[in-house]
């Protein structure tokens, strides 16, 4: 396993991934994570592991995505645990830049897809998607993969990153992957490192107040003001919880929806001062 902190380095260890100049090519699989490696992050790898002949994992705590008053400093960073688990994944490469490598002092261009950056988590974190579709573009041109891999915990960024690859005709394709759960349906976060364990049992609440949906659809429930007002319900029963969004959306535009079939319903509550966010669709 290589692990290039350089973008040339990286380019050109992928051109050899790829089979470049070969009569027969290779599919190279990319996995952009910020670190701080969980079960979710390695489930994104093994499928890429499983769908291409050839893996790439980037590391990179992407400052451009942060807010300022966010947590960017305390971000958690475990980079050699990380190697160690994607060695263990049989990973071909890390690329794992340093921010002047990914950000030059010169460099004065972003990304931006409009509207549906602005929904959700984008309308929580102003700028946050922004940061997301800049940083993935990089990646995208530096790692040139051909099936590239996203949770869907992240339902937020997948809407706006599927959408940018199909405005900007990047030729890969995307793949989304299930949301990974403990035992007890806390979906995995990096963030989850910040809680105690106190508020590691408040935040159970989240998955409660989606089942509580689930369970209203299976019954017949159909307005999703009705379903948002249950889950607020479940949520309102955990004090230390502060609820930042309850959105019964479409799950590629993140608009408000009157017919429930197929949206994604979706919560982002404040436990402690961890921001956590989760996900069904229906
Ligand atoms: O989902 C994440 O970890 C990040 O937003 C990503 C896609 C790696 C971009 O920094």
């Amino acid at each position: 396993m290589l692990i290039s902190k350089t973008i040339a380095e990286a380019q050109s260890a992928c051109a050899q991934l790829r089979g470049e100049g070969r009569v027969v090519g290779r599919t190279l699989g990319l996995v952009p994570t910020m670190g701080a490696l969980h079960e979710g992050h390695l489930s994104l790898a093994r499928a890429a592991r499983a769908a291409c002949d050839a893996v790439a994992v980037s590391i990179f705590v992407n400052p451009t995505q942060f807010g300022p008053n966010e947590d960017f400093s305390k971000y958690p960073r475990t980079f050699e645990n990380d190697c160690a688990l994607l060695e263990r994944e049989g990973v071909d490469l890390i690329f794992a830049p340093t921010v002047e490598e990914m950000y030059p002092a010169w460099a004065s261009t972003f990304v931006i897809v409009e509207g549906v950056s602005d929904r959700l988590d984008g309308a929580s974190r102003p700028g946050h998607f922004r940061g997301v579709t800049t940083v993935v573009s990089k990646l995208f041109h530096i790692i040139a993969p051909h099936k590239a891999f996203f949770g869907q915990k992240d339902a937020a960024q997948v809407a706006v990153l599927r959408k940018m690859v199909r405005d900007l005709n990047f030729p890969l394709q995307f793949v989304v992957c299930p949301i990974v759960r403990e035992a007890d349906g806390l979906a995995l976060s990096s963030r989850n490192h910040y809680l105690s364990e106190k508020e590691r049992q408040q935040a159970l609440v989240l998955h409660r107040a989606l089942q509580k949906v689930e369970e209203a659809v299976a019954s017949g429930e159909g307005s999703s003001s009705k379903l948002i007002e249950a889950a607020g319900l479940v949520l309102a029963q955990e004090p230390g919880v502060r609820v930042d969004y309850i959105a019964v959306v479409d799950p590629d535009t993140l608009e408000d929806v009157s017919d429930v079939r197929g949206a994604l319903v979706a919560v982002a509550a404040f436990v402690g001062t961890t921001r956590l966010i989760d996900n069904i669709l229906l």
